[in-house]
């Protein structure tokens, strides 16, 4: 099963994110993610087998229990990438205190053996792939929308009625105060 782990976006946040990236899809075409998948990647695993969930699992939990929640919010749109095909993405304030979560659980998870991307982390929300960028797309306005970092999610990336869908499958609580 292909997995990722990551954070869970507020409600709030989710629809200023819909709402400026229906903006932006009028404005220029590409392959723009479901409102429902926006999330922060902290660290992308790739094909796991189930056997592998337990220490996956024991990571997640031995990291969350040190962090605290987080307050983020939502900042300009960015993109990675070429101009005429880029990733487009929300920037996340605050995000930069993600950074030690996601180090310590690339730590454990490469302790238990488990395979990870090892790509520096950086704080985004991606809204839609293979777009060509022009500053006026960059200027759509993304309200702040604040929301907290609760906790780990654990997302099984995988096909559901032939539609690609990131399922939340397991969660850890931040533990620390
Ligand atoms: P993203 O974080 O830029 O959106 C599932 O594919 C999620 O894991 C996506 O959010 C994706 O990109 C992120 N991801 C990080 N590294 C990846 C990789 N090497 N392959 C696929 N997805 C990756």
């Amino acid at each position: 099963m292909r997995l990722f782990i990551g954070i869970s976006i507020g409600d709030q946040a989710r629809a200023a994110l819909t709402q400026a990236a229906a903006r932006m899809e009028r404005m220029a075409a590409g392959r723009y993610v479901d409102e429902d998948m926006y999330h922060i990647t902290l660290a992308f695993l790739g094909e796991l087998e189930k056997a592998q969930l337990e220490p996956l699992k024991s990571a997640m939990d031995e990291v969350a229990e040190r962090a605290a929640p987080i307050r983020l919010s939502l900042c300009g749109a960015d993109f990675f990438g070429r101009r005429e095909s880029a990733v487009l993405y929300a920037g996340v304030d605050g995000g930069k205190a993600l950074c030690p979560i996601a180090n310590d659980l690339r730590r454990a998870l490469g302790l238990r053996n488990l395979p990870f991307d090892p790509k520096p982390f950086r704080a985004h929300i991606t809204l839609a792939r293979r777009v060509h960028v022009a500053d006026d797309l960059l200027a759509i306005p993304i309200p702040p929308a604040p929301f907290t970092a609760e906790g780990l999610t654990l997302f099984h990336s995988c096909r559901v009625n032939g539609a690609l869908r990131y399922l939340p499958i397991w969660f850890v609580r931040f533990g620390a105060v």
